[in-house]
């Protein structure tokens, strides 16, 4: 069976996954660059921004991995960008530009419905309507025999947690704190879902930690 996994997703010291107020300018939320903060110097970020320098250490080989053996990924509405509500034409294609970093089938939660959008480089969102379970389907049968990669934002990977679908979730604990935003766990009883600490790993920039589920 492949796997449901969460790779890379960054964390505040108090636990957010997200900075307050979401908009163009802020599309991780006020403050939430410095979640990410780890990930930026990254050679694998560097690259997929066309330079060919970057940190090789720890946080590069975990930022790495999240690419590797992904057939598909999930991700919510307001991961993919800022419009609300119905869509108001067909003109936000996500924050990422004409050729976005996934190359594979990306399915995007959304109560509103909106048609297949083919980019450049492999990439197609699917936008889904009826639910995570749905959406894990979709994902898994356009993955083949690769594993399906969870994007985010916060509210996904809550409901996917609370669901016990996730499989793997690597956190990248920023030594940061927001004092407000969207917040990963909180609420969540994740010990009685089955999750375990399987690694920790800390590098200058961050800690990573990799929860598993058993059974
Ligand atoms: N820290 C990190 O590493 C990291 C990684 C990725 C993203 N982020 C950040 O996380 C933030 C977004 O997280 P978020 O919690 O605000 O939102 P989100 O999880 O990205 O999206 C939530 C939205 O997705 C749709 N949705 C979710 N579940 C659904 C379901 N079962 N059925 C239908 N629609 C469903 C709904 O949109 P509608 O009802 O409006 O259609 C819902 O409001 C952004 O700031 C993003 O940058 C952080």
């Amino acid at each position: 069976m492949t796997k449901l996994r969460v790779q890379s997703f960054a964390i505040s010291i108090d636990g957010y996954g997200a900075g307050p107020n979401q908009d163009l300018q802020n599309p991780l939320g006020v403050r939430g660059p410095e979640l990410m903060e780890w990930f930026l110097t990254t050679r694998a970020w560097r690259r997929m921004h066309g330079h060919d320098d970057g940190e090789t250490g720890v946080d590069n080989g975990l930022a790495e991995q999240g690419f590797n053996g992904i057939g598909a990924w999930i991700l919510g509405r307001n991961m993919f960008g800022p419009v609300r509500g119905p869509w108001p034409d067909d003109s936000w294609k996500g924050w990422w530009g004409p050729n976005p970093p996934y190359h594979v089938p990306v399915f995007v939660l959304t109560h509103h419905a909106r048609a297949p959008i083919a980019m450049q480089g492999g990439t197609t969102f699917h936008f889904v309507t009826d639910g995570i379970a749905a959406a894990l389907a979709a994902a898994r049968a356009a993955a083949g025999d690769k594993d399906v990669r969870l994007g985010g934002g916060v509210a996904t990977i809550r409901a996917y947690l609370a669901a016990g679908l996730i499989d793997e979730m690597h956190l990248a604990i920023a030594p940061v704190l927001l004092g407000a935003g969207e917040p990963l766990l909180a609420g969540l009883d994740v010990t009685r879902l089955g999750y375990r600490v399987n690694e920790h790993v800390p590098s200058p920039a961050a800690t990573h930690v990799v929860l598993t589920r058993a059974g």
